[in-house]
């Protein structure tokens, strides 16, 4: 049997992708492998979000053109794909600059593998279109027992690309216009994967909160409505979304967040800065006070509402001024996680062009601090939880024996001892104690619940 290598960079959404390439492979005789040096198909699933991370790609492709050459001595032939972010935005020119590779694939067109991978056997082939029909129609569903051993939470794509040009971002190019999936093959999607085992899914899309899918009774479907639909699926009792955009934080999801216990009370939120004038700039069409405005609402309906986001600091033009408003907006919000990043100018993007580019001392030293602060919240919250009981989904065995593994409501690894619970199970601990990365609890029973 033929062996494929997949390797993904950036966000979610090329997590997911990864397993339906591999589901497509799979119809065409590859069964996946975690040793790269195994495969006879390496695919490097790429990310063009920031120049470190576009850049990532080259440097494996050095090491990949050093296993295709030791290979081909032993007589055997290595194809090597470049997907993603990055084919999309560099199509053709990856070929030139690294001549190891023999396809290159966006986003959009995954379903077109069996036939990129037959004419690779004679020539080099780009394939960067946009196609009028819907990939998901011809992405083949993985077996059973696949989608049970990738775990009981798992991700669904229920929107793909994004309107909103944000002045530093390249994902309205890379992942095209909006597209909201209808209603009926998400659920069709949830149904099947809940039926295989899985408990909890994470909706995903790179605006996901714009979701706008035809629904079953012709009308359209806003993500709060999708929502109150899915947590109807038996087997399913998580639900997340994820990223979201503050703009499209409606009414109807508001709502759903009060009314779905399924819908778990952590919300990343991305916010990228505190400063009115850098939002402006960035073109996020919000203000500071709005952002706290709506969270205010959020936590209105849902009080134990925990939030993450990301942060770009040294946008072009930001002041120390700014940067404090930023840092302000952290303290009055509060996050529990958060991923923040140095400015980065992307080729094409509006922000690149603008002149007063912030030095790259200034951006690692407001990173610096942006992260302690966020660190110092992350830890607050973490040590929070001792002494609380929390829901926990079981996820997989611990790190010794007799020790489960799984994750609280607000996505922290939780540990504790147990051998009477079975994984995708949701279990009650008393957390006892917080390291820096993980919680540890114990088991309670249901005749102590009262007692606690
Ligand atoms: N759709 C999401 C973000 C996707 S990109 C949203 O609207 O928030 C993930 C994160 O990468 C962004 O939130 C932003 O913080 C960061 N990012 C995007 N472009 C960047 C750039 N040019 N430089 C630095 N960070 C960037
Ligand atoms: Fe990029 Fe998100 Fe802005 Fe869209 S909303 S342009 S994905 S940062
Ligand atoms: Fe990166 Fe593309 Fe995701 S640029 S963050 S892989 S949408």
């Amino acid at each position: 049997m033929k062996k494929v290598f997949v390797k993904s960079y950036g966000c979610q959404m090329n997590v997911y992708d990864a397993e339906r390439m591999a589901d497509v492979l799979a119809t065409e005789g590859y069964s996946e492998t975690a040793a790269m040096e195994d495969a006879d198909l390496v695919i490097l699933n790429t990310c063009h979000i920031r120049e470190k991370a576009a850049e990532k790609v080259y440097s494996e492709l050095g090491r990949v053109r050093e296993l295709k050459q030791e290979r081909a001595h032993q007589g055997q032939d290595t194809k090597v794909i470049v997907a993603g972010c990055v084919a999309q935005a560099e199509g053709r020119e990856i070929l030139h600059r690294a001549s190891v590779v023999d396809v290159v694939v966006g986003p959009q067109s995954y379903h077109h593998l069996p036939e990129l991978l037959r004419k690779a056997q004679t020539e080099r082939v780009v394939d960067t279109e946009f196609p009028i029909e819907d990939k998901f129609d011809h992405l083949p569903q993985p077996s059973r027992q696949k989608t049970l051993s990738r775990g009981v939470s798992a991700f669904l794509t229920i929107q793909e690309g994004c309107d909103k040009f944000c002045t530093f971002c390249v994902v309205p190019y890379t992942r095209g216009a909006e597209v909201s999936r209808p209603v009926a093959k998400i659920l069709d999607e949830a149904m099947r994967l809940a039926d295989a085992g899985v408990r909890e899914l994470t909706l995903i899309g790179q605006n996901v909160n714009a979701y706008h899918g035809e629904g079953p009774d012709g009308l359209v479907w806003s993500l709060g409505r999708l929502l109150r639909r899915l947590a109807e699926v038996p087997g399913i009792v998580r639900l997340r979304y994820t990223t979201s955009h503050p703009r499209d934080m409606d009414e109807e999801l508001i709502a759903a967040h009060g009314d779905l216990p399924a819908l778990m009370p952590y919300l990343h939120l991305p916010v990228q800065s505190g400063s009115d004038r850098i939002l402006d700039a960035m073109n996020r069409r919000h203000t500071g006070d709005e952002y706290r405005r709506l969270i205010e609402r959020i936590r209105a309906v849902r009080p134990n509402l925990a939030l993450s986001s990301d942060f770009i600091v040294g946008f072009p033009g930001e002041t120390e001024a700014d940067f404090e408003d930023t840092m302000r907006l952290v303290a009055d919000v509060g996050f529990t996680s958060s991923f923040s990043f140095k400015y980065s100018p992307r080729p094409g993007t509006p922000a690149a062009d603008i002149a007063e580019q912030v030095p790259e001392a200034v951006k690692a030293e407001r990173l610096a601090r942006l992260q302690n602060l966020l660190e110092t919240q992350r830890q607050a919250f973490n040590h929070g939880t001792v002494g609380q009981t929390l829901d926990v989904l079981l996820e997989k065995p611990g790190r010794h024996p007799g020790q489960m593994a799984g994750k609280s409501p607000y996505l922290q690894p939780v540990h504790f001892e147990s051998d009477a619970h079975r994984i995708g199970e949701v279990v009650t601990v008393r957390i006892v104690r917080a390291g820096s990365n993980s919680l540890f609890g114990e088991w309670v029973k249901a005749g102590d619940r009262v007692a606690a």
